[in-house]
């Protein structure tokens, strides 16, 4: 049995290839458009740049949106617009991207680290009440891999203690929380448009608000300090340029005629993947039911008990099944107050006061998810057929089969 596995050189339990992204003749036509246009930057802000702000915000129901160079970036000009001061603290969850912290510290504020919730993979917001302090200033919560968060309780806890909320919508393009698109609901939502992510123009980033004043801020902060109403070389704020080229916003607006069908497929598939894979000994997909109305699945998470495959660790089970035709791994190593960045203080010449200590982090529902139950499936999987997703829970059991044996 066990060299019938793909890993050993037996047959791929799936043969497919996921592609991503995807596009057809309409895309290549509209960047086509751009580029025989010759109007390829984005000086003032305005062309095709502000039409797919316009198309984006209404998408997410917000008043405004405003794109920027990548998801990072977004976060920073957001956080920084909503009047963080060097020292102020910032409430992060440490199983995300790097980015979600360290645009915190290049903003001279402190990321504190909050556990997540094990059923979820998101902020517990019992644990965020209890790390509030007089410097906490802002909670971002990450709507990890397409999951919202539970919004009520944050916005709750938000209004209690005068905190700004900045969702990190990175994974979450499309996805809703009792009928609301995630990004809209605190003060600013971030999304990235990077390669891998659901909407995608290879790189670039947006900001949703219904905050005037924030709005503003941003808009300032990337176009190199310039404000509404002023002149070219009269520069007011701390900014740069950050702005997206026209073949982005082109492409954008393309890729987001395609995101509703595709969100609605990737929920539809979690569903049923949920339902298979409920029912093997050994595998627990991460638990529906928070809120949610539509998840993105920008990754399909499910918990690993090598208990049951005879003690065969993650990293091997993931190696195995991405083998056998699955695009699946890991996901994080370790969580992210363990990086160097963090540990060794590496912060460079951003102002971080001297008694911050990441060294006696230890948030220990994050450790289980990267060391022992964590292992993700890429959104483009997502957007297969029933059978795809039949074929994966068929790859599991059969490594289950030849582990056990
Ligand atoms: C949760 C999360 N936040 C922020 C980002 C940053 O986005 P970008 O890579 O566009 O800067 C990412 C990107 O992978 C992410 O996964």
């Amino acid at each position: 049995m066990k060299e019938e596995l793909a890993i050993n050189g037996g047959e791929k339990t799936l043969s497919k290839e996921f592609n991503w992204p995807i596009f057809d003749q309409s895309d290549i036509d509209v960047v086509q458009e751009v580029a025989r246009s010759g109007n390829w930057g984005n000086p003032d802000c305005l062309g095709l740049v502000q039409q797919f702000e316009k198309q984006f915000a209404s998408y997410c129901g917000s008043k405004y949106a405003m794109t920027c160079v990548n998801g990072s970036v977004a976060l920073r000009l957001a956080l920084i617009s909503c009047g963080v001061r060097p020292g102020d603290e910032v409430i992060v969850p440490p199983y995300t991207f790097i980015a979600t912290a360290s645009i915190v510290l290049e903003a001279n504020c402190v990321p504190v680290f909050v556990d997540i919730d094990p059923d979820t993979y998101n902020l517990d917001p019992a644990e965020i009440e209890k790390a509030i302090t007089p410097k906490t200033k802002a909670i971002i919560p990450v709507h990890f891999a397409g999951q919202a968060c539970d919004m009520d309780a944050i916005m709750k806890l938000a209004g209690k203690h005068d905190l700004r909320v900045i969702e990190d919508a990175a994974h979450a393009h499309g996805g809703e929380y009792k009928g609301k698109k995630l990004g809209s609901i605190g003060d600013a939502g971030c999304f990235s448009f990077q390669s891998s992510k659901n909407l995608t123009s290879g790189e670039g980033g947006i900001v949703v608000t219904d905050d005037e004043e924030l709005f503003d801020m941003m808009n300032s902060l990337r176009n190199v300090g310039r404000v509404k109403g002023g002149q070219w070389y009269e520069h007011h704020n701390l900014g740069c340029n950050y702005r997206i080229t026209q073949f982005q916003a082109a492409l954008l607006s393309e890729q987001l005629n395609r995101l509703e069908n595709q969100t609605q497929k990737r929920n539809e598939n979690g569903i049923y993947l949920n339902d298979l894979l409920n029912k093997i000994d050994g595998i627990s997909p991460l638990t529906r039911g928070h809120g949610e109305t539509l998840h993105t699945y920008h990754i399909y998470i499910f918990k690993y008990d090598k208990t049951k495959f005879s003690g065969l660790s993650k990293r091997e089970f993931a190696e195995m099944l991405a083998a056998e035709g699955v695009p699946s791994f890991m996901g994080y190593p370790e969580p992210l107050y363990k990086q160097p960045l963090f540990q060794e203080k590496n912060f460079m010449c951003y102002a971080i006061p001297d008694d911050v200590d990441y060294t006696k982090v230890c948030c220990p529902e994050t450790e289980k998810a990267c060391y022992e139950d964590a292992v993700w499936i890429m959104q483009n999987v997502m957007l297969g057929t029933k059978q795809d997703m039949e074929s994966i829970a068929e790859a599991i059991l059969k490594i289950q089969k030849a582990a056990i044996e």
